[in-house]
């Protein structure tokens, strides 16, 4: 069995190595460069279309699967990858938790004040704020998926009222959920603070933009930890320095890295890092992949398999 690597922005021979060792011996595992042979497997992060043209499409091509390193495969999504070729996303490989643990940092630093307390204490002051009542922060996970769903379960461990919304119905303990386009409305109003969690599809692209955020509750918050393609940024800043919006949290952008001069860097409403939210942890995701290279290779079904119709 031979399986190719082609990630970008990835150093490759950690993972050559691991994946290597975690596969069958006499498993050949090579850093794709144009000519390669062909192989039975790809292991992906934002592979450009030559990579595929050559591993799925040429006349010798016999690769059966693409499996990604990362949760979201819209990078994969806009490639013209031949349908006989599966696409594999990650499926948790310890990024829900890291998720879990981002949101509701974010979410407990916005509510309890905690930026405003270190300012005070940055000026020698001893001063309290008023308490604030949590059942005034309803809180809104757009996405119950392997992500989404641990992140709203852990929100409402912290007693926030939290709904969740999806593409098809869902039951999460503790979480008040509702489903597609014609509960959206309904979902945003009884927001205060948007944590997104969907992935990048055309349904979903710009989906938080001026009359969506509108209409989430007055002092609003905004928690994108998905992709900068679900934020028109200039409607959100608009909305915040109107005083509609509190704020936002985000880890995603439309251009990344973050351009220098790009409003956010200064926005003193607006805590910003480096996609970093739930970072691909190269053992666990070794493990699963070559766990389903090796269900694929008995014909057995593997989690995580994207339906290119849906783009998820
Ligand atoms: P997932 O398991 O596929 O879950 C996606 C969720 O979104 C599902 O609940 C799905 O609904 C819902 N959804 C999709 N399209 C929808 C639509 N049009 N309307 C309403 N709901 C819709 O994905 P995941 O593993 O949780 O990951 C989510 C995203 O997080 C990824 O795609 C990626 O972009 C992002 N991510 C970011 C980072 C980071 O570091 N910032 C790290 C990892 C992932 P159904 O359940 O009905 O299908
Ligand atoms: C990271 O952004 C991922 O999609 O895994």
């Amino acid at each position: 069995m031979r399986i190719s690597l082609c990630c970008t922005h990835t150093k490759a021979e950690p993972w050559l190595e691991g994946l290597h060792a975690a596969l069958p011996l006499g498993t050949v595992v090579d850093d794709w460069v144009a000519g390669a042979p062909p192989a039975d497997y790809a292991v992906v992060w934002a592979p450009p279309q030559a990579f595929v043209d050559e591993q799925a499409g040429g006349r010798s091509s016999r690769l059966k699967a693409m499996l990604n390193i990362g949760a979201g495969v819209d990078a994969l999504m806009k490639l013209r990858i031949p349908p006989q070729v599966q696409v594999v996303r990650l499926d948790d490989a310890g990024m829900s938790v890291q998720m879990a643990e981002y949101v509701c940092h974010a979410l407990i630093r916005h509510f309890r004040e905690f930026d405003g307390y270190e300012a005070d204490v940055g000026q020698g002051k001893w001063s309290y704020r008023k308490p604030r009542s949590r059942t005034d922060f309803p809180v809104g996970v757009m996405g119950l998926g392997v992500l989404g769903e641990r992140v709203a379960k852990a929100v409402a461990q912290f007693d926030f009222p939290v709904m969740g919304w999806s593409r098809s119905p869902k039951t999460v303990e503790g979480v008040r959920c509702f489903t597609g386009e014609s509960q959206f409305d309904d979902f945003l109003q009884a927001t205060k603070v948007l944590v997104c969690l969907l992935p990048l599809t055309a349904d979903t692209q710009d989906i938080m933009r001026l009359d969506t955020l509108a209409r989430l509750q007055p002092g609003g918050y905004v928690i994108n930890v998905a992709r900068g393609g679900h934020l028109v940024e200039e409607d959100l800043i608009m909305l915040i320095d109107r005083g509609h919006l509190a704020g936002a949290t985000l880890d995603v952008f439309t251009t990344e890295p973050l351009p220098a001069g790009h409003p956010f860097w200064t926005h003193p409403k607006i805590t910003i890092t480096p996609h970093t939210s739930a970072r691909t942890l190269r053992d666990e995701t070794i493990a699963q992949i070559a766990g389903k290279i090796m269900a694929l290779e008995r014909g057995q079904a593997v989690a995580g398999l994207v339906d290119p119709m849906r783009g998820y």
